[in-house]
């Protein structure tokens, strides 16, 4: 049967009211330092789900303090970030709309100065020491506790961050990843272990999901980590980027969007799980062109929700909802007064 971007589906127990998804966007000047969410958060979320959105994925929310990429990143590393998170929840779930939260390490791209990565690793003026098996194990716990505070603040399920740069995704490239250990002879052995702790500390329909590199660095890392993660049970793969942006498979000729799209459509061919797909998706044409055309599950829609918090009630009333892609001003939510 043909998709429609109005068509409803569930992910577990979550209803999913239609195929557009609001992809996880970092806001980062919003935040005191202490990763505590802010009244702005609130209203940011609220507005979306208003919006029509069929599921939103927050932002990038860190597991441990160490872990940000900037200061301002909103966190889940401890107890007291429940109750602020769960503002964001009840605000989300009054309009209708389901939400994940995306958990996240920077691994070596993040703040510490220490930073940690699979293997020693040089990326810019960064220098990652190789992480010993105790440190992988925390940092485990740490992702399997902030899923539990998950839960606990009503997130409808997690997306693990396993992509663009960050430590699940160092661990997953085997040009980043070369322990000699079994971390490194199964590269997705770090993710299977906290897939599996997650799922023995929360209820059954609680959602887990992963954003996963399709180029780790080549299409076939990214479809062979698509079909271990679902034999382990991950609930959906929301494709992106990996490592490197230099992907080694293009997309054929005349194929209208994104490599990005492209792989996700060929990831989506070899597994059952729903797929999300992403990149440069500006009008309701593009939206249901690439559902055509790829026959992924979801569309994410993440600049153009920020330009236009109302994209997808536009869409599904044949409204216009073109939008610069562009533009820092929305995107990092300095103004959007100031784009007039
Ligand atoms: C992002 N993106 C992103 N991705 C992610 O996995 N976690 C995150 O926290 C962020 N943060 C973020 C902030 C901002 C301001 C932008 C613009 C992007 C990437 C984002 O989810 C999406 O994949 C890209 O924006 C491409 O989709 P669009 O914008 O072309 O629809």
């Amino acid at each position: 049967m043909k998709k429609q971007v109005s068509d409803t589906f569930s992910i577990r127990n979550t209803m999913i009211r239609n195929r557009i998804c609001v992809p996880p966007m970092v806001v980062y000047n919003w935040s005191d330092g202490s990763g505590y969410v802010d009244d702005k958060h609130v209203e940011h979320y609220r507005q979306l789900a208003h919006g029509g959105a069929g599921l939103i994925i927050q932002e990038a929310t860190c597991v441990t303090a160490e872990g940000q990429l900037a200061q301002t990143q909103l966190g889940i590393w401890e107890d007291g970030q429940i109750a602020g998170l769960r503002r964001i929840t009840q605000a989300v779930h009054a309009e209708g709309c389901p939400i994940f939260v995306q958990i996240h390490h920077a691994g070596i791209v993040g703040i510490a100065e220490h930073a940690l990565c699979p293997s020693a690793y040089q990326l810019g003026d960064k220098t990652g020491a190789e992480m010993s098996v105790e440190q992988i194990h925390a940092i485990q716990q740490a992702f399997i506790r902030a899923a539990q505070r998950a839960y606990q603040a009503g997130y409808d399920g997690v997306e693990l961050h396993g992509c663009h740069r960050y430590l699940m995704c160092q661990f997953l490239n085997r040009r980043v990843n070369t322990r000699a250990d079994v971390y490194g002879e199964h590269p997705e052995q770090f993710v299977l272990e906290i897939l599996e702790g997650i799922r023995k500390t929360v209820p059954e329909d609680f959602v887990v999901g992963i954003r996963l590199g399709a180029f780790e660095p080549t299409l076939e890392d990214g479809i062979r980590h698509a079909k271990i993660l679902e034999q382990h049970g991950i609930d959906f793969l929301d494709i992106s980027y990996g490592f490197t942006e230099e992907q080694e498979t293009e997309k054929p000729a005349g194929f209208p969007y994104k490599d990005i799209v492209y792989a996700a459509g060929e990831i989506k061919k070899q597994v059952s799980v729903p797929v999300f797909a992403v990149n440069g998706i500006r009008t309701p044409e593009d939206a249901r062109g690439a559902l055509e055309l790829t026959q992924v599950d979801m569309i994410d829609v993440g600049r153009g929700s920020l330009a236009n918090p109302n994209w997808t009630a536009d869409a599904l009333a044949g409204r216009e909802t073109d939008t610069c892609l562009d533009c820092s001003v929305c995107q990092w939510r300095i103004d959007p007064a100031r784009c007039a």
